[in-house]
C-alpha cells in the first residue's frame, strides 16, 4: 500500500488540507474529495482537454496532473467563473452564441478560453482557433465557441485600460 501525503492546497479561494495517495488524480481529487464536479474527465490522456483547470493562473490538465503535484499551489475550476444568475463574460458569450450542445467539453473549453483571453489579444479567429486546438468538442463543430471567444476578445480590447 502506498504512504499517503498531506497536502494543502488553494482551490476557487478556498484553502483544504487533505492527505492523498500520490496516485491520486487532480481531477478524482477536485471531484471526489472536493465535490467539485465541473471539471470533466473524458479521455484520461492529456488529448481531449475536458478536465482543463487553472493552476497558478495557467490552464493545465486535470489528468496529467496528481493531486500531491498541486500541494501549495492555487487552482482554479469552472466553479470558480460565476453562478447561474451571475455569469462570466466568458459563460454569458457562451450562452449567447449558443457555444455549447451537450456540455461535456465546456468546463475546460471555458477554463482554457479564461486563459487565452488573459494572456493573448486573440485578435483573429486564427489565433483563437490555434488557442482553442487542445480542446475537443463532438457537438458544436467550434464554430459557436470561436464566436464566442471573439466577441469577448473583442469587449477586453476596447476596454479602457
Ligand atoms: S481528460 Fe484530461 S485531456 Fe482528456
Ligand atoms: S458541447 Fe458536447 S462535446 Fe462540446
Amino acid at each position: 500500500m502506498s504512504a499517503r501525503h498531506e497536502i494543502e492546497i488553494t482551490v476557487n479561494g478556498r484553502s483544504y488540507r487533505r492527505s492523498v495517495e500520490p496516485r491520486l488524480l487532480l481531477h478524482d481529487f477536485l471531484r471526489q474529495e472536493l465535490g467539485l464536479t465541473g471539471t470533466h474527465a473524458g479521455c484520461d490522456h492529456g488529448v481531449c482537454g475536458a478536465c482543463t483547470v487553472m493552476i497558478d493562473g495557467h490552464s493545465t490538465r486535470a489528468c496529467l496532473t496528481f493531486a500531491v503535484q498541486t500541494d501549495g499551489a492555487s487552482v482554479e475550476t469552472v466553479e470558480s467563473l460565476g453562478p447561474p444568475e451571475k455569469l462570466s463574460p466568458i459563460q454569458e458569450a457562451f450562452r449567447e452564441f449558443h457555444a455549447l450542445q451537450c456540455g461535456f467539453c465546456t468546463p475546460g473549453m471555458l477554463m482554457t478560453c479564461l486563459d487565452l483571453l488573459q494572456k493573448y489579444p486573440l485578435a483573429t479567429d486564427e489565433e483563437i482557433r490555434e488557442g482553442l486546438s487542445g480542446n475537443l468538442c463532438r457537438c458544436t463543430g467550434y464554430q459557436h465557441i470561436v464566436e464566442a471567444v471573439r466577441a469577448v476578445a473583442q469587449q477586453r480590447r476596447e476596454m479602457p485600460q
